[in-house]
């Protein structure tokens, strides 16, 4: 229907719009060119309609200028357009070349389908089994802060996993009940906010454990047994010979945590990488087996590598509350003074003008993790950045005490407003209770949602619609 030449009078048109839109246009055209019968033409022409509606409105006017020399051309494809465009996000924007939006057809209704399905959701969570340290902030609490506030998130969940916690405490039950509240007082003092943070107790919401016990069909023991977080938490809890078949199950029960809430990014630390491999399998076993029905998540880890795993106070590589060598949000600044200043640094490093190691030094992978250049200038101006400091710690006449009592100033300056916001809310103690119960309602409408998907998706639901007669 189309000729060679109403093409070119388009596309010459086009040259007054942006270099994307003129992408764009050719992308339209070569279509359309290409395009042999009426039926596809009209769905290429629904769905570039479509994409046009998903346009900031700056940029659909410049195509509907520059389209002005198709326009009998669309007219002789007859485009029923009374139909409404579809809902429409503000950052919904043109489908990247290659993308699934123009490998797949493009026809609306796979378009609404998608931006449906497609909602980005946040589900992350920490076990109540201790007050949150500054390697849970580093690691996982501040990236969560940062994606809560980017906007970019249809939806948050942050879990106290409190179920899990029991995994392996089991006999004492008061030590996950006592810190449920701590930890919610952690997120709060980090910056999770309740307005667009749903925080919620992971036993609260029984939908999860459902979901845990269908997906045990689908895991076998000798996969969990390769798990290497399992395998290294076997190792420190000394399970060896006697764990705990709940225990033994967590990256299962885990896997329904992020599933229930439709989880496309899970922030977490990076000894989270084996829970989220897990998932990911068990995601794609249910959907070959029952069909498509669970969304398959993504770990974001911290950018920065000092705050991967930060190392505890006495260079060993995990802060741990057993270790006794962490730094807690909630420690006060003497504590966290005496606790730097007794930090492990290089054991070679015996007298000032020795030439020192930063690798390995806990003190410079602190500094790393939380230093940032406007410290300098603030607390220690005679070096410029952490490279000078670096620098003149590996020649020799560098001082522990000089490079310790910087990164105190750091933290400190770091650590006193999530403090002081933490004894704010620590005043506040029945508006807490409140939040985490308004949050699990929530999360248990999610996941109910969930878990009936994926009953009808077994073919469990037998009381919905007679399915027990069909
Ligand atoms: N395993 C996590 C921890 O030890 C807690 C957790 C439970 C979790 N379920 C989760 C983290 C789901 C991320 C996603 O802290």
């Amino acid at each position: 229907h189309l000729t060679v030449n109403q093409g070119v009078a388009c596309s010459s048109q086009a040259r007054g719009a942006s270099k994307a839109m003129e992408i764009f246009h050719r992308f339209f055209l070569f279509l359309r060119l290409l395009l042999l019968t009426e039926k596809a033409g009209r769905d290429i022409l629904k769905a570039m309609k479509t994409w046009k509606e998903l346009l900031p409105s700056s940029l659909r006017d410049a195509t509907s200028r520059s389209e002005g020399g198709s326009g009998a051309a669309e007219r002789s494809l007859a485009l029923p357009l009374g139909e409404q465009s579809p809902q429409v996000t503000e950052k919904a924007r043109l489908p990247p070349r290659g993308s699934w939006q123009a490998r797949q057809g493009l026809t609306e209704g796979v378009l609404i389908q998608k931006e449906k399905t497609m909602k980005k959701v946040i589900l992350t969570g920490d076990r109540p089994t201790g007050r949150l340290h500054v390697g849970h902030y580093v690691g996982s609490l501040k990236e969560r802060v940062r994606l809560q506030n980017s906007g970019e998130y249809d939806e948050i969940y942050v879990m106290i996993a409190d179920a899990q916690a029991l995994t392996d405490n089991a006999d004492n039950p008061e030590k996950v009940r006592q810190n449920i509240l701590q930890v919610a007082l952690d997120y709060l003092a980090c910056g999770i906010d309740p307005a667009k943070t749903h925080i919620f107790i992971q036993s609260m919401v029984p939908e999860l454990t459902e979901l845990s016990f269908y997906y045990m069909n689908l895991v076998t023991v000798s996969r969990l047994q390769r798990n290497p977080t399992v395998k290294s938490e076997i190792q420190m809890r000394n399970f060896e010979t006697s764990i705990p078949v709940g225990f033994f199950c967590y990256p299962i029960s885990q896997a329904a945590d992020i599933t229930a809430f439709k989880a496309t990014t899970v922030p977490a630390g990076e000894d989270q990488k084996p829970m989220i491999e897990q998932c990911c399998e068990i995601v794609h076993k249910f959907n070959s087996v029952y069909g498509d029905t669970l969304v398959e998540p993504e770990i974001v880890l911290p950018q920065n590598a000092a705050c991967l795993r930060l190392p505890g106070i006495d260079g060993k590589a995990k802060m741990s509350k057993s270790l006794g060598n962490c730094i807690y949000l909630s420690d006060e600044p003497e504590d966290i003074k005496k606790k730097i200043m007794s930090m492990y640094t290089d054991p070679g490093h015996l007298r000032v003008q020795d030439p020192g190691k930063v690798e390995g030094n806990p003190v410079f992978t602190y500094l790393d993790a939380f230093s940032r250049p406007e410290h300098f200038a603030e607390f220690l101006p005679e070096y410029q950045n952490l490279d000078e400091l670096k620098a003149h710690y590996q020649r020799g006449g560098l001082g522990d005490v000089k490079i310790k009592k910087f990164l105190n100033s750091v933290m400190q300056a770091e650590l006193e407003p999530i403090r002081t916001r933490r004894k704010e809310w620590e005043l506040r103690l029945p508006e807490v209770v409140e939040i985490l119960k308004a949050g699990s309602a929530v999360a248990e409408k999610t996941a109910a949602a969930t878990l009936a998907d994926v009953r009808k998706s077994m073919k469990i639901d037998y009381f919905e619609d007679d399915n027990l007669l069909k």
